[in-house]
This record gives C-alpha cells, sequence and structure tokens, in this order.
C-alpha cells in the first residue's frame, strides 16, 4: 500500500520544544488512528539553517545558494516529497519564532511559483495565552503562498488546554478534514494563479527592466504545460506529477 506521507516543520529553537513534542503527539495519533498515513517532524533546531543574505538569487535563477552550505536542501526534499504539510510555530513575541522566519526566507521563491501545489496543509501555533491569530494567519498565508490548499489550523494554548487532550481531539478532526476534502484547490488559490498567468503570460524578457533579468520566473510560468492549464486545480494535478518525476524544472 502507498502510504500518504505528512510533514510537519515544528519552528521551535528550544531544546525541549512544546511545539515539536505536540506534533509529534498528533503524529503518532494520528498513525495509530489510521494506518495508511506515513509521518515526520522535522524539528529545525536540529538543522544548520542559516539566515537568508537577501541576495535574490532565488528568484532570479531558481536556486538558493545557501542550499551548498547547509542542511536546507534535506528539508527542501522533505518537503517536495510529502503530501501533507504542517507548518508548525510557537508565538515569539505575537509572531512566529525567529527559526520559522528564517525557514520561510530560505522558501520564499516559492510564493512567486506556487510549486507546492497538489500538497493539502495545516498549522499548528502554540502560546502561553496570547498572539495566537496573528500567527495562525500567518501561517496560513505562507501556505497558500506558496500553492498548499490550507485545510485546518490547531490552537494550542497553555494556559487552557493539555496535551493529552489536544492530540486525541485534533487526531480525529484531522482525519474529519481530509475525509470531507475535495480536491486541491480554493478561491484565493485559483486567483493567485490566475495573477501569476496574466503577469508572466503577457511579459517577453524585454519587459522586465534593466537591472535584473527576472528570466527564471517567466521561463518557469511559460513553460507548456503550466500555460495549458486552464485552473489551479489541473495545475496542482499535474503538477504533483512533474515534481514527483525524477528531473523537476527547478532542478534542471
Ligand atoms: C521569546 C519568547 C517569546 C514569547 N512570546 C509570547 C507571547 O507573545 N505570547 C504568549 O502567549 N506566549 C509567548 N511565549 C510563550 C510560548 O509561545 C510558548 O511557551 C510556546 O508553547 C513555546 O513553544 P516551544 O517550546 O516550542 O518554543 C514566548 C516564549 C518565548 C521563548
Amino acid at each position: 500500500m502507498c502510504k500518504r506521507k505528512i510533514l510537519a516543520i515544528a519552528g521551535s529553537n528550544h531544546k525541549q520544544s512544546l511545539t515539536n513534542m505536540l506534533m509529534k503527539g498528533l503524529l503518532n495519533e494520528i498513525k495509530t488512528l489510521n494506518e495508511s498515513y506515513e509521518a515526520k517532524v522535522i524539528c529545525l533546531r536540529d538543522y544548520k539553517i542559516d539566515y537568508c543574505i537577501g541576495c535574490k538569487i532565488c528568484f532570479y535563477e531558481g536556486f538558493c545558494p545557501m542550499d551548498e552550505q547547509d542542511d536546507f536542501t534535506i528539508i527542501r526534499n522533505e518537503l517536495l516529497e510529502s503530501d501533507i504539510i504542517f507548518f508548525a510555530s510557537p508565538v515569539y513575541v505575537h509572531n512566529v519564532s525567529g527559526i520559522m522566519k528564517t525557514f520561510f526566507d530560505r522558501i520564499s521563491a516559492s510564493t512567486h511559483l506556487m510549486n507546492y501545489a497538489g500538497k493539502i496543509g495545516f498549522t499548528l501555533t502554540t502560546t502561553e495565552s496570547t498572539g495566537q491569530d496573528d500567527v495562525k494567519k500567518y501561517l496560513i498565508k505562507m501556505q497558500e503562498a506558496i500553492g498548499i490548499k490550507n485545510l485546518d489550523n490547531y490552537v494550542f494554548s497553555n494556559e487552557n488546554s493539555t496535551m493529552k487532550q489536544f492530540v486525541k481531539t485534533n487526531g480525529i478532526n484531522f482525519l474529519k478534514s481530509l475525509e470531507n476534502n475535495y480536491g486541491y484547490t480554493n478561491r484565493i488559490l485559483e486567483w493567485r494563479f490566475g495573477f501569476f498567468r496574466n503577469l508572466y503570460g503577457n511579459m517577453i524578457n524585454q519587459d522586465l527592466g534593466k537591472e535584473k533579468q527576472e528570466t527564471f520566473e517567466l521561463d518557469y510560468w511559460n513553460q507548456i504545460w503550466i500555460k495549458e492549464c486552464r485552473s489551479f486545480q489541473e495545475f496542482a494535478i499535474k503538477n504533483r506529477i512533474v515534481a514527483s518525476s525524477t528531473k523537476n524544472f527547478l532542478q534542471e
């Protein structure tokens, strides 16, 4: 049986991270409830991840030079191979943690490519008591920006929840959300897809300005298979095939 792969990115630098523990507990519960899932948590503190240096090569050329000197390629590959992605972050001063933001900086080129289309997303926000709405909103925004269809968002507040309760309730919630889900698209994803298709579909190299030639994004959106897609849903389904083939556009 081919199992569906769940990957959770736990964004904490804390040795005994509550976010990491909750994610592991929830994924174990899900696997116990339904054997057709396999799951992995990547706790960012266990990897060498350097800060984005702001060179913008990812936007202009489609790769990050920092990948050669740290562990980010491992994370990128795990993300691309997964079917379901959790973004999990604690609230640190009413925002995501610093390490989570560094993770987002390093995948920011994907916000112009939507190359995670065809994946389903969930989020987890942990907090002592405040800031959860802002963080939750941002995690959802990041999933949708890179092409992931967000299905549900869990919040754990130390003040009024126990870990056991949280894991039991949301293990069931998770499976119900997937059971009731149809497809990989929603209104926001369709809108963003239409926006990029129009922007790059009507552009030629000379339009890109004198400073930098953003030919990578232009070439990406003008691939025949993408141009032929009439909707984000179609793009998402085809992208699942392209992303799983041995050589895709981003790796060439
Ligand atoms: C630097 C820092 C800032 C925090 N800021 C907030 C905050 O603004 N509001 C809040 O309710 N809890 C705040 N907390 C508490 C954490 O959100 C909470 O303990 C969380 O579960 C920690 O998860 P972790 O162990 O995975 O890092 C903060 C904790 C730290 C270390």
